[in-house]
């Protein structure tokens, strides 16, 4: 095992040059969601220059088989997302390659991802003789789009076919260090929906409200019915959250409106609670606005699942890294947080596992939170994640 760590650093070592260039083109040329056709055709020109036979079931992204030199029917899956945000970046540390498409930007570190799953590709094809079974690089488009490329693809049939028995994904993460990596074993990432209500009042003078039905009061009554969705129908162990981000209702002082608009977001770990909670809203809609004569209108929007980490794969995770960190690299989280990812859609399929890759540091300017104009990642988290990546398919 100390060989094969010994061996994989060092390989890791000798690619970071390849890595950090890689990184640096993407992050100069991004590409948004669904538009990710040139840096496709870069990945499939670096999968090619390895040797690795490559697949596009989706229109963009693609995915690297690479055949392990001992016969085994083991599949392994490495994931990297690999899009852009709509949105303009700043920052000084980033100049030399900062984005030179208007409205794009790498400002979550996908750029790294896909770099560092490609540096992966480098040390896996060289020790192709210690493979057993195939590993599957998937290099997935749109994470940051509903539906989610996460779901097009583990719903395209495509993995199914290979018989996928594992997946491994992981996300720069700038509140640690570079060196350092957080997961932990189930909930690790919030299943993120959203929901828009109106509610159907008559409207008419603010000086006779008995001839009208009053939105602004169901409104009222609707808000605060909805805070009992957690306190009283959710399991107290469950965490959930029940947010109205929005409220609209009228426009004067002597007009009472003939309806009320509310938007919000509710978070959990399960479609169970999510459904839960989308059904007492509609049941609490339903008691408060038709039992006052009016009508409501409801539209729950279904996002990513949530991200529910494998205890036996987060398990492997956590000794590999402790392998290649030590036990200081190891951050193993007590909580999980209400941030959404569409790896979650994978795990709907297949056993999977997540972690956060730490890429923070003050000389790199790469503390700024995701999706800040100013996200940049520490490269140096592309040798622990190369060597992780690769070390979680080596390994015994
Ligand atoms: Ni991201």
């Amino acid at each position: 095992m100390a060989d094969l760590r010994k061996t994989i650093e060092e390989k890791a070592k000798y690619h970071f040059d390849y890595m950090v260039q890689t990184r640096r083109y993407l992050h100069k040329n991004p590409e948004i969601s669904f538009k990710e056709f040139e840096t496709t055709d870069y990945i499939i020109h670096e999968l090619k220059k390895l040797g690795i036979e490559t697949h596009r079931p989706l229109e963009t992204g693609c995915v690297g088989v690479i055949e392990g030199g001992k016969t085994s029917d083991r599949v392994i899956a490495l994931r990297a997302d690999i899009d852009a945000l709509e949105m303009e970046e700043e920052g000084e540390a980033k100049i030399q390659f900062i984005s030179e498409r208007p409205g794009a930007a790498h400002c979550c570190g996908h750029d790294a991802h896909t770099a560092n799953l490609l540096g992966a590709a480098h040390i896996l094809t060289e020790m192709q003789d210690e493979i057993e079974g195939k590993i599957l690089l998937i290099f997935q488009p749109a994470e940051e789009s509903l539906p989610g490329g996460g779901r097009l693809l583990s719903e395209s049939g495509f993995l199914q076919e290979y018989g996928v028995q594992a997946i491994y994904g992981l996300h720069t993460n700038p509140t640690h260090k570079p060196g350092t990596i957080a997961t932990k074993p189930g909930p690790l990432m919030a299943r993120p929906d959203e929901f828009e209500i109106t509610i159907k009042g008559t409207g008419g003078h603010a000086a006779s409200p008995h001839l009208t039905v009053d939105p602004i009061v169901l409104l009222g009554q609707v808000i605060t019915q909805f805070q009992t969705i957690i306190s009283r129908s959710v399991d107290p162990t469950d965490p959930a959250v029940v947010t109205i981000g929005r409220v609209r209702a009228g426009s004067t002082y002597n007009v009472i409106p003939a309806k009320a608009e509310l938007i919000g977001t509710v978070r959990t770990f399960s479609q169970e609670n999510a459904y839960l909670i989308r059904d007492r809203m509609e049941a609490i809609l339903k008691g408060v606005a038709e039992g006052s004569g009016g009508g409501y209108e409801f539209e729950f929007n279904e996002g990513y699942p949530a991200v529910v980490n494998n205890a036996e794969l987060t398990d492997r995770i956590i000794k590999t890294a402790r392998t290649y960190l030590g036990d200081d690299g190891v951050i193993e989280l007590k909580k999980p947080i209400m941030a959404g990812e569409d790896f979650a859609f994978y795990q709907q399929h297949f056993p999977g596992a997540f972690f956060f890759l730490g890429s923070g540091s003050e000389e790199a300017d790469s503390q700024w939170s995701w999706h800040h104009p100013r996200y940049n990642v520490d490269e140096k988290c592309m040798l622990t994640g190369s060597a992780l990546m690769a070390g979680l398919v080596l390994g015994e």
